[in-house]
C-alpha cells in the first residue's frame, strides 16, 4: 500500500513536493539515493511500499543505501552496514535487543529507542514519486549527518 497523502494535505500542490525519481524506475532498482533540499536521502521500495530516510545512520554516519533489509517482529527494517544498527523503515526507530535480567530464563527481545532516523513523507502521482519537505521543527538524531553529508559532502561508502 502507498502512502497517500493524510487529512489535511490532500490539497497539497505538487509543487511542494520534491520529485525524488519515477516509480518505475525505482520499483526496478528497489533503492535510489536522492535530494531533497540538498540533503541527502534514500528512497527504498520493498515488498509493494516506498519508504524514504535521511540516508546517512544516525549512529555514525554509515550509508543505509548499502544495508540489507529484513523482517523483524513484524517489522521491517533496514540494517546499517557499518555497526548493524537496526532502523525500521516505517518509523525511523532504533531497535535493539535487550535482556531483562530478572526473568527466569532472561531472552533477548526486540525493543525500541525512539525515532533515531528521519523518516520522509513519500506521495506517488501520475507514476512520479514526490517527497514532502521536512519538517525541521522537529529534530532527530540522523539530522547531525544529514546536515553533515549535505550538498555532497564527503561521499565516503
Ligand atoms: Fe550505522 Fe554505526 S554508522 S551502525
Amino acid at each position: 500500500v502507498l502512502h497517500s497523502p493524510s487529512k489535511g494535505t490532500v490539497e497539497m500542490e505538487p509543487d511542494d513536493l520534491i520529485l525524488v525519481g519515477k516509480e518505475d524506475d525505482i520499483k526496478k532498482s528497489q533503492r535510489i539515493i536522492a535530494k531533497v533540499n540538498g540533503r541527502e536521502v534514500v528512497v527504498f521500495y520493498h515488498e509493494g511500499r516506498f519508504y524514504v530516510l535521511d540516508s546517512r545512520c544516525y549512529h555514525e554516519g554509515g550509508p543505509l543505501y548499502l544495508g540489507e533489509i529484513e523482517d523483524i517482529d513484524g517489522q521491517t527494517c533496514i540494517i546499517c552496514p557499518w555497526h548493524k544498527y537496526t532502523i525500521t523503515l516505517e518509523t525511523g526507530e532504533g531497535l535493539y535487543q535487550g535482556i531483562n535480567p530478572l526473568e527466569p530464563s532472561p531472552t533477548p527481545r526486540w525493543q525500541s529507542k525512539g525515532v533515531k532516523q528521519r523518516i520522509h513523507k513519500v506521495t506517488v502521482k501520475n507514476g512520479n514519486v514526490y517527497v514532502s519537505p521536512p519538517d525541521m521543527s522537529v529534530s532527530f538524531d540522523s539530522d547531525y549527518f544529514a546536515e553533515k553529508y549535505k550538498n555532497g559532502g564527503d561521499l565516503a561508502m
